[in-house]
């Protein structure tokens, strides 16, 4: 089951069985609890994690005090390569949003792979090139949609990663507070609030405790254009 995540990671996906298991051999298994925080913006970073259960929040914090969060991964997910790509502090905190396992890999072990096996690199390659058209396309919304269309956009984004179709519709279990569901948006808890009010009365979708039940994902995936 953990080998499955694992080998579903970028990092892994195009290596043999064996290579697999080598690289796993260097890896070793790390559990957060819920809202343990596993390294700080600015921190040194020498290690790379892959989640195998779980969630965890990447976020910032401007000078403020206000938090913004780029990013909710789960199983199979991959963080920590940017320290080592380009040196300098980590570039966000890590934060376990549920009770979550990662397996973490040292920079110095990843390195060897990166020059010996091409399948590596070219996994990691993706995975920063699928980041940076993630980015750019968050960047386009936040100055051109309004605040709905980008709570509607992330909460079918969301769904596509954790959600389980139920007999009414998709039930997708994210685990953030409001607070948190907003700063991902990159809006007030107000007006995101408002927009998951609005969607609620339209019936399409159904608020619950950490979690949201899309009812129309057309109508949902219209709003989000
Ligand atoms: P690093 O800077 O070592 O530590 C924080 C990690 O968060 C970073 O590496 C990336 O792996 C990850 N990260 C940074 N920005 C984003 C983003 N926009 N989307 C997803 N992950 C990110």
């Amino acid at each position: 089951m953990v080998d499955d995540v694992l080998r579903s990671a970028l990092l892994f996906r195009e290596l043999d069985d064996e290579a697999a298991g080598a690289l796993r051999a260097s890896m070793t298994e790390v559990h957060l609890s819920r809202g343990e925080t596993l390294f700080r913006e600015g921190d040194e970073g020498d290690r790379v994690y892959v989640v195998t259960e779980g969630k965890v929040k990447l976020g910032r914090t401007a000078p403020d005090g206000r938090e913004n969060l780029l990013a909710l991964l789960g199983p199979g997910q991959m963080f920590g390569e940017l320290s080592l790509f380009d040196p300098g502090p980590r570039s966000a905190t890590a934060t376990a949003v549920t009770d979550t396992t990662l397996w973490s890999l040292s920079h110095a072990d990843l390195t060897p792979w990166l020059s010996g096996r091409p399948e590596v690199a070219r996994g990691l390659l993706l995975q920063l090139a699928s980041r940076l058209r993630r980015s750019n396309d968050i960047q386009t919304d936040l100055v051109f949609s309004d605040v709905p269309g980008r709570v509607a956009k992330q909460l079918l984004d969301l769904s596509t990663r954790f959600g389980v179709p139920s007999e009414e519709g998709m039930r997708v279990v994210h685990d953030l507070t409001q607070e948190e569901l907003a700063q991902l948006v990159g809006a007030s808890r107000e007006t995101v609030n408002k927009a998951l009010a609005d969607f609620v009365s339209r019936g399409w979708l159904r608020l619950e405790q950490r979690s949201v039940v899309v009812l129309d994902v057309d109508r949902l995936r219209r709003r989000a254009r």
